[in-house]
């Protein structure tokens, strides 16, 4: 089963595929898609912290880049194709208004034409095979994917992964299985189911080439008996690389928002939530 760990901004970022590694193989991840990176003329994404050559990534890593200018996306690609990545990923489900107003994100389904010219550059760049665009079955409505699918189709991706909600759902709410599979009889690219999915993952959706996996496998990393030691390993990591605790200590606390329902961590969160340095969340993850 094909299994794809979700880009999650401010959580699945450098720092946690590297505490997080070996939980990360063990999953059987063949990939991971990076939180978006800008992809704006100008920018040079190998001075982004999410593709520094420091440390091994567990799994092979997609870089995945947000934008509407294909000069920008282009130069972006070369740039990371020298540095010897063979995949990158668009992405078109970014669903927060200030992205999607100015046509990013997800705001790049109501805007075809610039669509196609973006992953005309990607497939141009990557080569065939290599390049996926990660949607939302629309903006406001989940019939939208239908006519923007053909647009797609005269490209020959890796696989275009849907995640199963509107733009305006944003991550909540219920999942659309009956336009997701409208969607998957409607394109000639293969398809990767996202949305709630579990974890451990179960079969593939029918019709699917496989799953994106986010929330659920972080979720799971709080239900493991070494997660003091992981989240001490992940505090170090983060400090190094944040260059100090503050900055450490939010990524801790938006890790653990994830924990809040869990047995042990509903009791521990109350404290963890109000911790005011590293050392302080720390002690209190072994509480109780
Ligand atoms: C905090 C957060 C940050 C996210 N950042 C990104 C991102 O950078 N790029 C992207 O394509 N999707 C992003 N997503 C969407 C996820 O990749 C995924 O599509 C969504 O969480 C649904 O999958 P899940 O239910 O398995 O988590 C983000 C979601 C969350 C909750």
């Amino acid at each position: 089963m094909t299994a794809i760990l979700a880009p999650l901004r401010g959580v699945t970022v450098k720092s946690f595929r590297a505490a997080f590694a070996r939980e990360i193989k063990a999953a059987r991840f063949c990939e991971s898609v990076t939180p978006f990176i800008t992809a704006v003329q100008g920018y040079d994404p190998l001075k982004d912290r999410e593709l520094s050559s420091e440390g091994e990534e567990p799994v092979p890593v997609v870089p995945q880049f947000i934008g509407k200018d294909p000069a920008a996306l282009e130069h972006c690609l070369e740039r990371i194709k020298d540095a010897g990545y063979d995949r990158a990923d668009l992405n078109c489900g970014c669903p927060f208004p200030m992205v999607r107003k100015k046509f990013r994100g997800s705001g790049i389904m109501k805007t075809p034409d610039i669509l196609a010219k973006m992953t005309e550059t990607g497939v141009k760049i990557m080569g065939k095979g290599r390049f996926s665009v990660k949607m939302r079955l629309g903006v406001d409505s989940p019939g939208e994917i239908l006519s923007v699918l053909p647009v797609l189709n005269r490209f020959p991706l890796k696989w275009i992964t849907v995640h199963a909600r509107t733009a305006k759902q944003m991550y909540s709410g219920e999942c659309d299985m009956a336009a997701f599979d409208a969607a998957v009889a409607a394109s000639s690219n293969k398809i990767i189911y996202n949305g709630d999915a579990p974890f451990p993952p179960e079969t593939a959706r029918s019709g699917t080439a496989g799953t994106m996996i986010g929330r659920s496998f972080v979720i799971h990393l709080g239900t493991l008996e070494n997660i003091r030691d992981l989240l001490e390993r992940y505090a170090e990591i983060s400090i190094r690389e944040l260059c100090g605790d503050r900055p450490a200590l939010g990524r801790l606390k938006e890790l653990a928002a994830y924990w809040k329902e869990l047995p042990g961590w509903k009791r521990r969160w109350p404290v963890l939530k109000i911790s005011r340095t590293v050392g302080e969340f720390l002690s209190a993850a072994s509480l109780f």
